[in-house]
């Protein structure tokens, strides 16, 4: 790995743990004014002392992240669909050029494996890595999942390591029965996203699980910004993924911030 490639991912995945807390705000791309990214600047800003990096698009970097903030940013760069149509017909939204001049840490990019776009946004991730290795950037594969499909340990595990031969340095997946599989599976690091908004402790729990089962991390979204106590969130993931806390001792770390 070049050097400009490794410094960007040792931006990323903390040095201290190998691990990271991303924290993801881009769903507006395709879901529109997402329930508590109304306005993002207001929802970014108390998040940011505790997120290892930032997870959005050029849109909302530009117009919400102040530039001396010093987090490094997972650059979403695939989209073109909405809710509202086939969403695996996605492709890239952002020039490699404007990503540097953006000086992010990282490109992220959705594959659709089994459904309509399969084919095309494996072959536009394919595009992706061979620019992020010739300008140093890594690239995140984002598992994407339709509707009717099952997150299933063999289904993820299908998809995150296609996406790992194409050449992705990271890979964002969810988590499931069996995930051990899927990280053994997979040989670049693998983080969880979050998924709809869960009660407080089972959102933990779920960090906790992926954790023991060998995540580097989450990329986690709805279950902080939606979340009644947003910063106790994030704080308790960090501490389950940075500090070994277990679902109790994190969950009381929330309890203890929305308690302020
Ligand atoms: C999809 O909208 C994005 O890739 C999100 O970044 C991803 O789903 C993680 O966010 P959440 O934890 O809300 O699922």
């Amino acid at each position: 790995m070049d050097w400009g490639l490794a410094n960007r991912m040792a931006r990323i995945l903390k040095p201290d743990t190998g691990r990271t807390v991303m924290l993801a705000v881009d769903h507006g791309y395709f879901l529109g004014p997402t329930s508590g990214l109304e306005e993002p600047g207001g929802t970014i800003a108390p998040l940011l002392p505790y997120a290892d990096s930032l997870m959005l698009t050029r849109g909302v970097l530009r117009r919400t992240v102040p530039p001396e903030a010093d987090v490094p940013i997972v650059l979403r760069v695939s989209g073109g669909t909405s809710i509202l149509r086939e969403l695996s017909a996605e492709g890239p939204t952002v020039d490699v050029e404007d990503a540097i001049r953006l000086n992010v840490s990282a490109i992220a990019m959705s594959i659709f494996v089994g459904a309509e776009g399969e084919r095309t946004t494996l072959l536009n991730l394919a595009k992706a890595v061979d620019l992020g290795e010739r300008h140093g950037i890594p690239v995140l594969a984002v598992t994407a999942v339709g509707k009717d499909m099952v997150r299933d340990a063999r289904y993820l595990s299908l998809a995150c390591r296609i996406a790992a031969e194409i050449g992705a340095h990271m890979v964002k997946t969810y988590h499931c029965d069996g995930f051990e599989e899927v990280v053994r599976s997979t040989p670049v690091p693998v983080v969880i996203a979050g998924g709809k908004k869960l009660p407080e402790r089972d959102a933990i729990r779920l960090a906790w699980s992926a954790i023991r089962d060998g995540a580097r991390g989450v990329d986690m979204g709805r279950n902080i910004f939606q979340s009644d106590c947003p910063v106790g969130m994030i704080r308790a993931v960090r501490a389950v993924v940075h500090e070994g806390a277990d679902v109790e001792q994190a969950h009381q770390v929330y309890l203890r911030e929305k308690g302020r």
